[in-house]
């Protein structure tokens, strides 16, 4: 598909997409089975914002993913997973059953009255099983909104009601090491709140005991068992949305990213096939989460798009021990390995000889992803792991690019550690002041946005189109806004430095500090607290929590445990606060705004020079807060 080669492949591509992109993307586009071809590539507005691409094409995506590669790579392996307990068996799908089981499990959807354009909330662990519901879901054109497992029942539920989604496709629980998690219970629980009448399909994985209601509840077996292995794909409209992804933004609630069939489809398709350089046979592990945008674009629908063979693995990297990985790698002989960075520091925190027993020589490309790769990181990747012989992508994107902006291209983009490097085909970054101007001279820090459109990006947010508008497309009229701070050097490479509004990134999942402000504050003696990020040596960045009390408390890490645990009840256990100081005021200002600038400098450990504090109301409490974090 219009591969790229070599560099100058790469730049004739990206020059054409300035020039003439709906002739590349029409190109592109022409790569994969559309049921009927668009009439119009691109109408775009960056200011209500308005963008459809590839109008009035007709598809199904489920057909590029699996019916199309049945002829050739019917029998070959479409999903390898490998269970969290290295003895326990391995599952291998090939092609056709991938096929005949998202069919029968389509149907299964019907069955329970699942219509063309509702919304499904998947809450399942790593299994093949979770691949099979999506691709169910967008069989029948049907919305999935998957749910990240580790989340909670409160987060569960808000997602639910925001979606308006009346079945829930669980499982009874899954592993994580030695652990044993619940996830039907937790969506019993999430349900007991919700007015809307629903359907929950349960997975039987860990055998643990689950109460499963009459007339609501239907085990996934049971319900395969009676259910057709046909099932024709529904007929979609290249604009017809294909899922939501709910992610944490600067202020209230986490919003639904919608993303739509075509565009989604062309560009995930492409990217996966240029960035990694995939060649067919090869083994693909992408090791992040489904419930997160880099499972949906880079283990289900880039790999599957290209017919390629995709591990699943349930478990996590340090257990039995820190060689879980390596080990992996050799038994499966992956070949492309794209990872986050946190997995990386926390690897290499347990030093080189986890390493030394496995040869990793399958491995021909790794990759990044995530959150700012360290250099320290970087260089320990590719020595250690890629032993200075695979190309490591560092790929910069977002739950709402939908797909990787910008790159290196395996082999191809020269690389420069930190660096996400050069933009791909199709993307247009630019870098403003706070004013809006474009800064083009070199090794200056500003605001990433980009302006031109790309086929997967955001077209929503579920139910609230103006907060879509606000979130990314009001700051700079014109164009997109990533909340991401960059700086491009003489050869035109990007560095990114990491958000610039209220999120965090933490492990590479994206928080929201008003998130977790407002969780710890339902805490009983919590009158007011404030959230920033902090460096971490393993996660990125970690939660330091300031909090005011009602009443001081008479055991204060009994306090602090009890609001590390209300986080980790009403979030999930990501968003547990690593560090929480009990102080008696925030610095805010006259208007009574909280001054975060100073308290995320007072959490870098930064306390030489808070630049300009005149309009603090109490100078004096930072002194105080100093003196609380010292003590
Ligand atoms: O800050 C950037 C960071 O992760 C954010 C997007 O998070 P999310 O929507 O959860 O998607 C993560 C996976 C695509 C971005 O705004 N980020 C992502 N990749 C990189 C990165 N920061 C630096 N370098 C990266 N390669």
């Amino acid at each position: 598909m219009n591969d790229i080669r070599n560099f100058n492949e790469y730049q004739k591509a990206y020059q054409l997409s300035l020039a003439n992109p709906k002739k590349f993307w029409d190109e592109v586009a022409l790569n994969f089975y559309w049921r009927k071809k668009w009439d119009e590539t691109l109408q775009w507005d960056f200011i209500k914002p308005d963008v459809k691409w590839f109008l009035g094409g007709k598809l199904n995506i489920t057909e590029n993913c699996l019916d199309r590669h049945l002829d050739v790579l019917g029998d070959e392996p479409a999903i390898i997973w490998e269970p969290n307990h290295p003895d326990e068996p391995k599952r291998i799908l090939s092609y056709n059953e991938l096929y005949l089981q998202v069919c029968r499990f389509a149907n299964v959807l019907k069955n329970q009255g699942v219509y063309k354009g509702d919304r499904v909330c998947i809450y399942m662990p790593m299994v093949p099983e979770v691949v099979i519901a999506m691709l169910a879901c967008a069989r029948i054109g049907a919305v999935h909104s998957v749910v990240f497992g580790g989340f909670s029942s409160t987060a569960l539920r808000e997602r639910i009601e925001d979606a308006q989604s009346n079945v829930v496709i669980t499982s009874d629980g899954y592993y994580r090491g030695t652990k044993q998690i619940p996830m039907k219970q937790t969506v019993d629980e999430a349900l007991k709140q919700v007015n809307i009448e629903q359907k929950v399909i349960v997975f039987r994985h860990t055998g643990q005991p689950v109460n499963m209601i009459s007339g609501r509840d239907v085990w996934w077996h049971e319900a395969m068992q009676m259910a057709s292995n046909e099932c024709e794909a529904e007929e979609m409209d290249a604009e017809d949305m294909l899922f939501i992804l709910y992610t944490s933004g600067s202020t209230g609630k986490p919003k639904g990213v919608v993303h739509t069939t075509g565009g989604y489809m062309v560009y995930t398709g492409y990217t996966f096939k240029q960035v990694f350089q995939y060649r067919s046979g090869e083994v693909f592990w992408c090791t992040a989460d489904v419930g997160w945008i880099t499972g949906h674009s880079y283990v289900v629908y880039g790999p599957l798009l290209n017919g390629a063979t995709v591990l699943i693995f349930e478990g996590v990297p340090t257990w039995p021990d820190p060689s879980r990985l390596w080990q992996v790698i050799d038994k499966y002989k992956v070949n492309i390995f794209y990872t986050a960075p946190t997995a990386i520091r926390a690897l290499m925190a347990e030093g080189d000889d986890w390493l030394k027993p496995y040869s990793l020589q399958s491995l021909r490309v790794i990759g990044s992803v995530g959150e700012p790769i360290n250099q320290e990181a970087w260089e320990w990747f590719y020595h250690q792991v890629g032993k200075g012989k695979c190309p490591l992508v560092d790929t910069w994107w977002q739950t709402e690019t939908g797909g990787i902006m910008i790159s290196p291209i395996a082999g191809i983009t020269p690389l420069k550690p930190t660096y996400a490097s050069l933009p791909l085909p199709g993307i247009q970054p630019v870098i403003l002041d706070a004013d809006g101007k474009e800064i083009t001279e070199n090794e200056k820090e500003g605001l990433l946005c980009i302006k031109f459109p790309w086929p997967s990006m955001i077209r929503t947010t579920f139910g609230d189109h103006e907060r879509c508008r606000k979130n990314y497309f009001a700051a700079f009229p014109g164009y997109y806004f990533t909340g991401d701070g960059a700086r491009r050097d003489k050869d035109g490479f990007y560095r990114i430095i990491g958000r610039v509004d209220d999120v965090i990134n933490v492990s590479g999942h994206r928080i929201g500090t008003a998130e977790v402000e407002n969780a710890i504050n339902e805490h009983e003696n919590v009158v007011e607290s404030a959230v920033v990020g902090y460096p971490h040596p393993i996660k990125g960045q970690g939660i330091m929590a300031f909090v005011i009390c009602n009443h001081p408390p008479d055991d204060e890490a009994k306090t602090k445990k009890e609001i590390g645990e209300v986080v980790t009840q009403i979030i999930g256990p990501i968003a547990r606060p690593d560090k929480i100081y009990i102080v008696e005021g925030l610095p805010k200002t006259r208007s009574g705004k909280i001054m975060r600038r100073i308290l995320r400098k007072i959490a870098e450990g930064d306390i030489s020079n808070f630049g300009d504090t005149s309009t603090l109301l109490e100078p004096e409490v930072v002194k105080k807060i100093i003196q609380a974090i010292k003590n």
